[in-house]
């Protein structure tokens, strides 16, 4: 059932343009229900919390609670040196996985120089004149490029955000003429920053296999290899806006692929992870990566890693700017739950789907909660 879609519903809108016009009141097409607003204490739905200590909701923070995601600190896993360090670093990774779906990384391996210049030139990149960018821009048939909505239905809410997608794995699909030319390091600086991100993605899936019970390469294979597996940058543009109660920079979604590496704005937050009832608001540490669980690995793990909900508020003083790099598996292998973790008491809980297959409902629907990976639980048992 591969369909795609050559041209968006409606005539596209620039965010950042309708945030730089001055208006004071945002376009309807832009405002959440109620039930989806920021500042709406609890979510929706009716499951129960654990329980967390409550705090006052102030204007600035739209957390409920004040607790970060985890932080963790992957120095002695390149150190190689203290075994009980490293068997305890291991640990906060598995229960992270296990417990949020999320944590922030320290001492990544990765150039904090060359974190800071990317953030930087994909900032100026956004900050061109619109004639420029419109070169980019993007259909939803591939996504590649400047785009402002994800989605195709007609009439849909959008979310307060431009973005720029291309595609870095597998080698076949990066075509580096569909990247920005100007400025003019940006094409070398996101070679090298895909090479840094794609190798800690690598390190990653190796840390989860062991964690799973699974061998160190298990999870690599299961994505294809080194040279087969997907990459994409999508980078994150999140204009000013006059009235950010009413909308989000981005609606809740869990990520479809296999585990988002996002790089957050230095100085500006908004990214927030749904724990329990709750949205808790991240507040990245300096040169940290956010690393997330995505659906994918969801499935190989047979649920043991969750894949989290989670969203972006926006704010009327600043932009802000993220790279969120996403590590796929080869899109056309059928992704199932590891056979090891498999068993009479806990059961195949999903049916083995490619990556093809599964991404086509959020590029049609956009982003809806975690509707998609429920829906491929199995029926039977
Ligand atoms: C995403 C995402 C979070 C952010 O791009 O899928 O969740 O902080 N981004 O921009
Ligand atoms: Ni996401």
């Amino acid at each position: 059932m591969m369909m795609s879609c050559q041209a968006w519903p409606e005539p596209v809108v620039r965010v950042q343009a309708l945030a730089e016009s001055g208006l004071s009141s945002i376009p309807s097409r832009y405002i959440k229900p109620r039930s989806q607003r920021p500042t709406t204490t609890n979510t929706n739905t009716n499951t129960t919390s654990v329980a967390y200590p409550q705090v006052s909701q102030t204007e600035d923070d739209h957390s409920d609670v004040n607790i970060n995601i985890p932080v963790i600190d992957l120095q002695s896993l390149s150190s190689g040196e203290d075994i009980a360090l490293q068997e305890e670093t291991l640990q906060r990774v598995a229960e992270a996985c296990r417990e949020w779906g999320f944590f922030q990384v320290v001492n990544h391996g990765v150039s904090h120089e060359l974190m800071r210049n990317a953030r930087e030139l994909w900032r100026e990149f956004f900050d061109q004149p619109y004639e420029l960018k419109e070169e980019y821009a993007n259909s939803p048939n591939t996504y590649e490029g400047y785009g402002s909505r994800l989605g195709v239905s007609k009439g849909a809410i959008l979310d307060w955000s431009d973005y720029f997608f291309l595609h870095y794995m597998p080698p076949s699909l990066r075509n580096q003429d569909k990247w920005p030319t100007l400025p003019l390091s940006l094409r070398k600086v996101i070679s090298e920053y895909g090479e840094e991100v794609v190798k800690l993605g690598g390190r990653m899936l190796e840390l989860m296999s062991r964690n799973l019970g699974l061998k160190e390469d298990y999870l690599m294979n299961a994505f294809g290899g080194e040279n087969e597996i997907g990459g994409c940058l999508r980078v994150n543009f999140y204009p000013k806006c006059p009235q950010p109660d009413l909308t989000l920079g981005l609606s809740a979604h869990s990520d479809p692929g296999g585990m988002t590496i996002l790089l957050p704005d230095d100085f500006v937050s908004g990214l927030q992870v749904r724990k329990g009832n709750h949205w808790i608001t991240v507040k990245p540490l300096p040169n940290a990566f956010i690393i997330n669980v995505g659906d994918q690995i969801q499935v190989m793990s047979n649920a043991i890693y969750k894949s989290v909900e989670h969203r972006v508020i926006v704010n009327s003083n600043k932009d802000r700017v993220s790279l969120a790099f996403f590590y796929n598996p080869k899109s056309d292998l059928l992704i199932e739950p590891a056979k090891e973790l498999v068993t009479k008491e806990r059961p195949a809980l999903y049916q083995p789907m490619t990556y093809d297959e599964y991404r086509l409902y959020i590029r049609m629907n956009g982003p809806c909660g975690k509707a998609q990976v429920e829906s491929l639980t199995s029926p039977i048992r």
